[in-house]
């Protein structure tokens, strides 16, 4: 384990997904203090070719870390942990990471029909990682990658009262769907942070009803196992939670949304 110390937890994304773990985070440890990143000038993170994010992220952490001195790191994406947390945790040492993975596993244990579904980004359905997951956990199951271009700009426009219809949703989640034999799709893995922003609206969408995993409590508890007895950077009136992204250039209605959420917004229109 990292050495220990104060400050507060860091959650991490390229955008709004890591929202979705941060809320969770909150119920758990209400009396923590949270940082949450978003790395919005390098955004979607799911076009970007692999030795270039990587270079990008050990970069982008050499100056947060610096600055924020976490108890913790969450890497609340799929996409950037999948490539990059081996790196972060061997360059960065003494920092404990929390990482964010397909729950290939989890859903390879409890199918009953034998079929799943992993969306994600199209960088992380391509992922050694995520292959790795699959032979280790889901050999006696069929597993579907499917990756997903736009899902997760989709989710961003969506969550912040853009119209997304229907069918441009549809068009991503389809193939997620799988009849075989007589069996179905029972699991669709959420493995973008991002997607369960957009849960109901696949659920409306589901030709047949199936579990939408969102791993996000299970990181949040992680985060909690990891962070354990250590002393808090407690949450006060003068010590609130901050939203910090990497370009000044955030729409109002992401800051908006941020400030809905309790964050004090450091840069960006909302700062
Ligand atoms: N939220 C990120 C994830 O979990 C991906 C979004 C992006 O493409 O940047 O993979």
């Amino acid at each position: 384990m990292a050495e220990a110390r104060e400050g507060p937890v860091l959650i991490f994304d390229s955008g709004i997904g890591g929202l979705t773990v941060l809320r969770e985070a909150r119920m758990l440890m209400p009396d923590r203090r949270f940082v949450y990143i978003a790395d919005n000038a390098a955004f979607p993170y799911g076009d970007w070719p692999e030795e270039a994010l990587l270079a990008h992220l050990l970069a982008l952490f050499e100056r947060l870390l610096d600055d924020i001195r976490p108890a913790c790191v969450v890497i609340a994406c799929n996409t950037a942990f999948t490539l990059a947390g081996a790196a972060l945790r061997a360059r960065f040492h003494e920092t404990d990471f929390v990482g964010t993975v397909p729950a290939i596993k989890p859903a390879a244990e409890r199918t009953a029909s034998g079929l799943i579904s992993v969306l994600a980004t199209p960088a992380t359905v391509k992922r050694d990682y995520t292959r790795t997951l699959i032979e280790s956990f889901a050999t006696h199951c069929h597993a579907r990658l499917v990756g997903s271009k736009y899902l997760a700009a989709l989710a961003e426009a969506y969550i912040s009262g853009g119209a997304v219809s229907d069918e441009v949703l549809w068009a991503e989640i389809a193939p997620c769907f799988v009849e075989e034999d007589g069996r179905r799709t029972d699991i669709v893995v959420l493995a973008c942070t991002h997607y369960p922003f957009l849960a109901n609206r696949f659920r409306k969408l589901a030709p047949w009803p199936v579990d939408w995993l969102n791993p996000a409590e299970a990181i949040a508890l992680q985060a909690r196992r990891v962070l354990g007895q250590r002393p808090a950077d407690a949450i006060g009136e003068t010590n609130r939670d901050l939203a910090i992204f990497t370009s000044r250039d955030v729409r109002p209605e992401i800051a908006r949304l941020m400030q809905g959420f309790g964050l004090i917004v450091a840069g960006g229109e909302g700062a």
